[in-house]
């Protein structure tokens, strides 16, 4: 184990260094000047990549009727921006592989002026042109990237991505996954304009630990990023200067008296971060998120997490989620469950949902997609994991509602494997001191009928221990889990961050009938049984809240390429079991309030 420990800290080490040296991520891109380049896109859909030798990227017209030019954007069919390519074309529901985008737009850059090329996310693979140049590449599917364009604007410009969702065994994630592999621009892409000295990015929160004292820091990239950084919180009237280091950095570390943000009480406060001539304003809570032994606590107080589980999949319509809608919809079902905790499963969703927890008052699980089986050994599948928690990281540092960073999802046991998310979990401490590293653990052994352990050594680099437990379902019967005694190896908080069994609404019968609500609403009881017998649980997220897209789920008639572990059906209809958990929950907030009065 010790060598283990050390070559962790050891890759840890070796990716800053790369970090460091990674072009500019513009934090709250909707903060500055931006033109939205959402709406009708052309597309191509290319299924052997033909493109790359027919250069499409150069957007070419034919000059000649003699001349061969084999593509034709403008006369090609369209797709909108943002959105995934499957479920807005029949004949793309399980197209995997290149499709190129182009539009084109008109701006003229003024004088002093920096412009980006901004990306919420393309899933999975993304090369981007513009105005017939390369601009580079992006890889991961569910964070965000940008690009200069200075010098390539010209009053009207082309920009052409191909966007490629083949799913690679190097891959974060890899072959397999229990959700669809939507595919496109997912989300918004915007071009944003700042002063040639500007923020990039700035990171304004509580100190680990302690609910009078903000620590800070401001990163400004330009020709003139010396002399000071401010930030400012007009309303508790407070303004702090720092100097800027060579490297365009000030720290800042100041007492400041602020209503604590918790889900009862979101509170945010206008932000106002000023340096080199720029200013980006942003609505930021305050809060304290730490462990004590087996307790979670906010803001120094014992929080018990009553949460369930998503996928950004859209209501309705289904396809990734991107809308305010969307997100709201999602959002204020949990709230409606009685949940103060949402674990957002297994990628990182977009800004808007995590700045809509926020203002409702919802806590957060983050997780990167190290989902299943990946690559342990191979040190780019590493980078890549990487590269995605800093992406994720850099964006949403700043929001209260985010509580526990999660490295992965039900990996299976080795030691390249543990090396691999203990070298995550170090590098998003580095990142980021002040919030809580988990991840969703399901290798569990069974010492008896009736006894579980969870002693997956990844526990030793984890502040919570998420347990993935399918008593009732994948195994035994919902009744098992009444006696059914837990044990862990590691004394520290746990999240049963996965539970539930499957039903298709509407579909009745008794409650040992698979997939009727009957069965189970009957597994959620015995659950809620077995949980209450667990003296280290501090939360849980029930898999799952609305019944979402897979290409696993093959069962006619009742799945047809859909995970129905929905507490609502992807129609928005509940089940019985949501009305059973809504009681639950709303029992924890009397006994809560109980001992709280206590
Ligand atoms: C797993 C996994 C989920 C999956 C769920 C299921 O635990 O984490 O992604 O959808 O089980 O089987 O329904």
């Amino acid at each position: 184990m010790k060598g283990a420990v050390l070559a962790v800290l050891l890759l840890s080490t070796l990716c800053v260094h790369a970090q460091e040296n990674s072009s500019t991520l513009i934090a709250n891109v909707d903060g500055r000047t931006i033109i939205s380049l959402d709406g009708t896109w052309n597309t191509i859909v290319d299924p052997y990549e033909t493109g790359l030798n027919l250069r499409v990227y150069e957007d070419a017209k034919p000059k000649s009727s003699s001349d061969l030019i084999e593509y034709d954007f403008e006369r090609s069919p369209k797709l909108h921006v943002p959105g995934d390519w499957n479920t807005q074309r029949e004949s793309l529901l399980f197209y995997e592989g290149p499709v190129w985008y182009q539009r084109d737009f008109s701006y003229q850059k003024r004088p002093h002026t920096r412009a980006f090329l901004y990306f919420g996310a393309a899933n999975y693979q993304a090369r981007v042109w513009f105005n017939g140049q390369k601009l580079g590449e992006h890889v991961g599917g569910f964070t965000p990237f940008d690009f200069e364009v200075n010098d390539l604007v010209d009053g009207e410009n082309s920009v052409v991505v191909e966007v490629n969702n083949t799913r690679r065994l190097d891959g974060v994630p890899s072959l397999n996954t229990d959700w669809w592999n939507y595919g496109g621009l997912t989300r918004s892409v915007k071009l944003v304009e700042v002063p040639e000295t500007f923020t990039d990015n700035y990171f304004v929160q509580l100190a680990k630990g302690r609910t009078d004292q903000i620590e800070a820091w401001v990163h400004v990239t330009g020709p003139a990023h010396e002399g000071e950084a401010t930030i400012e919180i007009p309303e508790i009237h407070l303004k702090q200067s720092a100097r800027l280091d060579d490297s365009g950095r000030a720290s800042f570390q100041f007492p400041a008296h602020v209503q604590l943000w918790s889900p009862e009480n979101p509170k945010l406060y206008k932000v106002v971060i000023s340096a080199g001539g720029d200013s980006v304003t942003d609505e930021i809570g305050f809060r304290t998120i730490e462990t004590r032994g087996t307790q979670i606590l906010l803001n120094g107080k014992p929080i018990f997490l009553r949460g369930v589980s998503m996928h950004e999949e859209a209501p309705f319509r289904s396809g990734r989620a991107f809308s305010e809608e969307d997100d709201r919809t999602l959002l204020t079902w949990a709230k409606e469950l009685g949940c103060n905790f949402v674990r957002m499963a297994h990628y990182p969703y977009n800004e808007e949902m995590v700045r809509l927890a926020d203002k409702m008052g919802l806590l957060l699980w983050e997780e990167i997609p190290v989902y299943w089986d990946i690559q342990w050994q191979n040190p780019a599948t590493l980078e890549n994991a990487k590269s995605q928690l800093r992406e994720v990281i850099s964006r949403d540092h700043n929001r209260a509602a985010i509580a526990i960073w999660s490295m992965s999802n039900e990996t299976p046991i080795s030691p390249e494997r543990t090396q691999f998310i203990g070298a995550l979990a170090a590098y998003a401490r580095q990142l980021d001191p002040t919030r809580l590293i988990g991840s969703a653990m399901s290798h569990i052994d069974r010492t008896s009928a009736e006894s579980r352990v969870l002693s997956d050594p990844l526990g030793q680099f984890l502040d919570v221990l998420g347990l993935n437990e399918y008593i009732g379902w994948y195994e035994g019967k919902p009744e098992d889990a009444d006696h059914m005694q837990w044990q862990f190896a590691y004394l520290k908080p746990v999240i049963v961050s996965e539970f539930g069994g499957g039903a298709q609404y509407n579909r009745h019968g008794d409650t040992q009938t698979r997939f009727t609500e009957e069965y189970q609403a009957n597994l959620y009881e015995h659950q809620f049984t077995m949980l209450g017998h667990i003296p280290q649980l501090a939360g849980m997220s029930p898999w799952v809240l609305m019944d979402f897209r897979s290409p696993r789920r093959l069962l006619p008639g009742i799945q047809d390429y859909y995970n129905r572990k929905g507490l609502i059906s992807d129609q928005g209809q509940r089940k019985q079991a949501f009305y059973v958990l809504q009681k639950f929950y709303a029992e924890k907030v009397k006994e809560g309030s109980a001992v709280a009065i206590k």
